[in-house]
């Protein structure tokens, strides 16, 4: 072991309202990611990936100049060019922007993107809000139907229903530019949003509401649901569970969008997409102890004896692999014991052993680790053999559980 110095300077703390994602908190991001993505797969959206640093000009002109996200919470900055420019609040903007940039006008539509990706709001630090945090998102440009927002809406919510969590949706319509001016200054003190939709927008909202009542949504009208950014339209809504206060917690939101392509240079084309907090899913997740998958088990884990078979193990640990068996080791550990004891504790299925005698006599010991039973086997025939050991064991597994 080298020489160990003692810390010389001060130690450099992490920034505040950051957090890193340690490896124990892992399972839930990659359960999390797994479910996005088959749900993006299911319903036929796209990956996309738009730079964390966009001009700041695109989040005042989207998001809206006077909004807190834009105006008190993002972190911008002139570079050394002279460019104005800052990190994203949000993902819409840069979505919209990539949509017009790369002419997916002129694709057949709708077009349909989900991103999982870091936000940046200067915010003021508490639980569940940080000054980066991850969303997953869903937008789907190029679609009026209000099928599509049911669909939207049921889609944010199924997302976090599979995730273990009790949430529900709170909706409410905010009108468009023929009756918004009016019914956003009434919503402000009367809570009746809704009964002030131009006839247009009434329509939309209904046929929403009447196709969320046919799909299996936990749903409330909520007139104060207005949304903090400025590009909304018509629908809009939240995913929030209730806390042990009976307060809101908002885990997603997001609503129609339909001026925005417009307003950023494109042509008038209908939109409409959400958004939801990755850690605080996780943390709501934990709160409730939802279930996570059983943690990964090695197939087999090779344990050695000696130099040579060390240097052995290393051929055998590539061959595993190539053939897709899973594998575990740790070589840089001499006692057999710690090693069995490793397999053990990372509840690997079977252990194949070299040592000395092996190396000479050109075998491995096969043991199974549930009950310790040992063989030994043609080294050159290791693989095989424990494919079809780990073939009879998914078998046994099978029966059992259909017993
Ligand atoms: P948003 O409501 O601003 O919408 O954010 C969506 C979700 O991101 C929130 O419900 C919350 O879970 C999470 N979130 C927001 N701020 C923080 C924070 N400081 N710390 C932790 N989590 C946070 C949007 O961003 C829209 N772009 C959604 C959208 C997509 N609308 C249409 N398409």
């Amino acid at each position: 072991m080298p020489k160990v110095k003692k810390a010389s300077k001060s130690v450099i703390k992490l920034v505040k309202g950051m957090k890193d994602i340690l490896p124990n908190e892992q399972v839930y991001w990659e359960l999390i990611r797994n479910k996005v993505s088959a749900a993006a797969r299911d319903y036929g959206f796209q990956y996309i990936d738009t730079p964390v640093v966009e001009a700041t000009a695109l989040f005042k002109r989207a998001v809206g100049e006077e909004t807190d996200a834009v105006s008190k919470e993002m972190y911008s900055f002139v570079d050394q060019g002279g460019e104005k420019l800052s990190l994203r609040p949000e993902n819409t903007a840069g979505v919209v922007r990539a949509y017009i940039e790369h002419g997916m006008l002129n694709l057949p539509q709708p077009v349909k993107l989900f991103y999982f990706a870091p936000q940046f709001r200067h915010d003021k630090p508490q639980a569940g809000r940080y000054r980066q945090f991850w969303q997953f998102g869903f937008e789907v440009l190029g679609e009026n139907d209000p099928i599509v927002d049911a669909q939207m809406i049921s889609l944010s919510y199924f997302i976090l229903q599979e995730l273990g969590l009790n949430v529900e949706v709170q909706v409410n319509s905010i009108g468009d530019d023929n009756c918004v001016k009016k019914c956003q200054d009434l919503a402000k003190d009367a809570p009746q949003t809704v009964d002030h939709l131009c006839d247009e927008c009434n329509k939309h909202f209904t046929s929403v509401l009447e196709y969320l009542d046919e799909l299996d949504v936990k749903y409330n009208l909520n007139s104060k649901i207005v949304r903090g950014l400025d590009y909304y339209t018509r629908t809009a809504w939240e995913i929030v569970e209730t806390s042990e206060e009976g307060k809101l917690n908002a885990l997603g939101g997001g609503g129609r969008y339909d001026d925005l392509v417009y307003l950023m240079g494109g042509r008038q084309t209908p939109a409409i997409g959400f958004a939801c907090g990755v850690e605080r899913i996780i943390n709501k997740m934990k709160d409730v102890k939802a279930p996570l998958p059983e943690n990964w088990r090695p197939d087999v884990y090779v344990a050695t004896l000696g130099p040579e078979a060390r240097k052995k193990a290393l051929h055998l640990l590539l061959e595993l692999r190539k053939e897709n068996v899973s594998v575990s080791e740790d070589l840089a550990k001499t006692g057999l014991k710690g090693q069995l004891e490793s397999a053990d504790k990372k509840g690997a299925r079977f252990a194949l052993i070299l040592g000395q005698k092996e190396i000479v006599d050109g075998t491995v010991l096969i043991r199974d680790m549930e009950n310790g039973v040992q063989e030994v086997v043609d080294i050159k025939k290791a693989v095989k053999e424990v494919q079809k050991r780990l073939e009879h064991h998914l078998i046994a597994k099978v029966l059992k559980k259909s017993k």
